[in-house]
């Protein structure tokens, strides 16, 4: 058996990044050395309280859960209850998580990690506004060099923008923190509305994850019945797009994504564009390729992946 890959993941819990952490807790080829919650979807007091009702959920009391930015670098503030609920988590009534939450702030966990762990083996994955990763590269800007890779759900081009017209939720939260990233030299793989906005549920795939039996399995249709409702009303599509597992199923299956090298900049000063991610798909600019920007998605292995891994939990 290979050894796992060593992952730290960044989160805004969020209906769609508990199905992320799920997923990463369901597949062995993954060790989770912490997770770190971030303000985002709702604010940071509840992000590290759905981080660990999701672990708890999961039979993992024993994941390491940290507390990190409770506002973006400069900018107020922004959340999205009229997505994810007023608990961030709407949809299975979940217990109060028993586990604790780590004293240690989120950022110097990063940070210690990273020059801890050997370097070129952590791989950090955001789900959510990049304020924690941006506040642990001024922090130590000795870590760059040591991340394997960032992989990112974030941004968006050719469709657009999902909070104002021109940007993607969680870049627009912290623009100026996904500047730094998207300028800090560091491996990045993006997964931008345009391949995210292709992984739509369904009440069949949604059917799939309940017919697992399982408390997993439940609570993850539960969820995910309640966050399809606001983007199938919105686009007039039948489900929702799954975006933030799409970070943790590009780590097991690569394979499942197509997408290219391209240069990502960030849009941090027009009011009008502000989180903006122009992304030069077709090379009209000499700027540097900064990412991987997936665009295409197998979208029914995508599911498979799911409900299989999510049914080796209890
Ligand atoms: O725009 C979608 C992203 O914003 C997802 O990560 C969702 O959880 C929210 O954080
Ligand atoms: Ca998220």
């Amino acid at each position: 058996m290979p050894q796992s890959r060593k992952i730290i993941i960044d989160t805004d819990p969020g209906q769609d990044d508990a199905v992320a952490i799920l997923l990463a807790l369901g597949s062995s080829e993954l060790e989770i050395v912490g997770i770190t919650a971030v303000a985002g979807n709702v604010p940071l007091k509840l992000t590290q309280n759905n981080a660990r009702k999701i672990c708890e959920l999961a039979g993992r009391p024993d994941i390491k859960v940290y507390a990190g930015a409770i506002r973006p670098l400069t900018r107020e503030l922004v959340t999205a209850e009229e997505v994810h609920g007023k608990t961030g988590l709407n949809g299975p009534q979940l217990p109060e998580p028993t586990m604790p939450l780590q004293e240690q702030y989120a950022v110097d966990f990063i940070v210690e990690t990273l020059m801890r762990e050997e370097s070129g083996t952590i791989t950090l994955c955001p789900l959510g506004p990049l304020t924690n990763i941006a506040l642990a590269l001024i922090r130590e800007p000795r870590i760059a060099p040591r991340i394997k890779e960032i992989v990112l759900m974030g941004g968006g081009f050719f469709e657009g923008g999902n909070v104002t017209p021109a940007a993607e939720f969680n870049i627009y939260v912290d623009p100026q923190a996904a500047d730094l990233v998207f300028k800090s030299g560091i491996p990045i793989v993006m997964m931008p509305l345009d391949v995210t906005h292709k992984a739509l549920t369904s009440s069949k795939r949604i059917q799939a994850f309940r017919q697992l039996g399982t408390k997993v399995g439940t609570a993850t249709a539960e969820m995910l019945e309640f966050f399809e409702r606001y983007d199938e009303e919105k686009y007039g599509t039948d489900g929702g797009p799954l975006h933030d597992p799409c970070v943790i199923a590009y780590l097991l299956k690569p394979e499942l994504f197509k997408g290219r090298r391209c240069n990502v900049s960030v849009e941090t000063a027009s009011e009008l564009t502000m989180g903006m991610t122009v992304i030069d798909w077709w090379g009209v600019t000499k700027r540097e390729k900064n990412a991987t920007v997936m665009r295409d998605i197998d979208h029914d292995g995508f599911f498979a992946l799911l409900v299989e891994r999510l049914g080796r939990l209890n």
